[in-house]
């Protein structure tokens, strides 16, 4: 089965330009201004823009263990709506995906439910080194430098040492120095106010995690990435290390600020904390300058009866799955950033970070994930339509322009105009670490 999508403006590695792109069973066939390839079914995208699937590599979809809040199934028919194709999700589930055996069941739960592609990275406990060393089928290592949401820290320098010394996978990193941390809330002991929040998880505790983390890779020549970056002191230590490591934003840490918790309150609770207006523009900078390289979620849902207790019982994390791509487009639609730029962070880099097999790219060859967007579509985000188990959204209430319309994943139509094909299922992603990441 052949299937043409032509009249759509289509972006490129190196071009944007008006072309036909031929899907054939899981691949994209042909790429052409006047394709030639005879095709069995015929899509016109006039004034449509064709993007590769989106790519979001740091996710949390609560499976197993936390169902009451986010599941596989819940969360991919999401991904489907946001023109999300691929997701890498993160281990603190309960149980924790820290063996190999725990890896191999997320993955074959995730072959039953998931309508889009998908991933997982195994997380390190600190005593589970020969896991780590034996781990396959991963896009790499996730270590939290200081605790977040359930019980996954690692703080020992000891045991820091012998991970980055001792494996090979990719590593990644949540860093909020955990002293810091503990020191602020003990000062704010008693507080109510979730804006204190922000002095606990502050600046520092950001800023002290990420040298740490930076030290560690870079004395053991380890691959790390560093994940939702939040301040602008992060930005400036990442042009020290420009080339050797690789690093990425959260829309939420770029659209909200402190001055947000006002309006949203709990619903804005997140770790890494909101920072400044300021630590917004730093960021936006890091990525126009290419110091980020990545724009992902850490789509982090809990029901809003949860969300709505008071601070500090409140927990930390907000969905965003759904909207991310809207959210940039919009962003773009405002002058911020261009669609080349969005398709660089939200596509491309996060392909190569992980050493994706086939993914991230238009291009003959490469898996037909491919999102067409309407870049003049104007469209409100509501509660009431989340496909998000939890269905609520910090950004409900916002007209947002700019949003995919349809979406394959593997050649298979699995969203269009609000409607998603639960028949469909994605796959295991594929990576090759000897392509050696982003800068490799
Ligand atoms: O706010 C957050 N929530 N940050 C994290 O790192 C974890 C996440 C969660 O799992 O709830």
């Amino acid at each position: 089965m052949r299937t043409l999508i032509k009249n759509a403006t289509v972006v490129l590695p190196t071009e944007t330009l008006r072309a036909g792109v031929v899907i054939e069973g899981q691949k994209i066939a042909e790429v052409d201004p006047a394709p030639q390839l005879r095709v069995d079914e015929t899509i016109d995208a006039l004034g449509l823009h064709l993007i590769p699937g989106v790519i979001d590599d740091q996710v949390h979809f609560r499976e197993p263990g936390l169902t009451h809040k986010e599941d596989i199934a819940h969360a991919s028919r999401a991904c489907a709506k946001g023109g999300v194709t691929t997701f890498l999700e993160m281990p603190n589930t309960k149980p924790t995906t820290t063996t190999c055996d725990r890896l191999a069941d997320k993955l074959t739960l995730a072959a039953g439910e998931s309508r889009v592609n998908f991933g997982f990275y195994i997380g390190a406990t600190g005593a589970n080194l020969l896991e780590l060393k034996a781990a396959q089928r991963s896009p790499g290592i996730k270590i939290f430098i200081g605790s977040s949401t359930g019980d996954l820290l690692v703080d020992e320098q000891e045991a820091l040492e012998h991970i980055f010394a001792e494996t090979t996978l990719p590593i990644c990193a949540h860093c909020e120095d955990e002293a810091t941390v503990r020191a602020n809330a003990a000062r704010l002991a008693g507080t109510t106010d979730v804006a204190d929040h922000s002095k606990i998880r502050d600046h520092a505790a950001a800023f002290i995690a990420t040298k740490r983390a930076f030290d560690l890779a870079r004395r053991h020549r380890h691959r790390f990435h560093l994940l939702h970056v939040s301040t602008g002191d992060e930005v400036d230590l990442l042009a020290d290390h420009a080339g050797l490591l690789t690093a990425e934003a959260c829309p939420h840490h770029l659209l909200f600020s402190t001055a947000d918790y006002a309006r949203l309150g709990t619903l804005v609770q997140m770790n890494p904390s909101l920072k400044t207006v300021g630590d917004n523009e730093k960021i936006w900078q890091g990525l126009r300058d290419g110091l980020l390289q990545v724009v992902a979620t850490d789509h982090a849902p809990h029901t809003l009866e949860e969300k709505l207790l008071p601070y500090p019982q409140s927990p930390s994390g907000l969905p965003a799955v759904e909207n991310s791509l809207a959210l940039m487009l919009d962003q773009a639609s405002r002058g911020r950033c261009t669609l080349r730029q969005i398709v660089h962070w939200m596509c491309e880099a996060p392909a190569r970070v992980w050493d994706f097999v086939d993914k991230g790219r238009i291009e003959p060859g490469y898996d037909a994930d491919l999102v067409l967007v309407d870049l003049n579509k104007e469209q409100q985000v509501l509660n009431g339509e989340q496909l998000t188990k939890c269905r609520w959204s910090p950004w409900h209430g916002e007209t947002l322009r700019g949003w995919p319309v349809r979406t394959w994943v593997l050649g298979q139509q699995v969203f269009q105009d609000g409607r998603v094909d639960d028949s469909v299922r994605g796959q295991e992603a594929r990576f090759d670490h000897s392509l050696g990441g982003y800068w490799g």
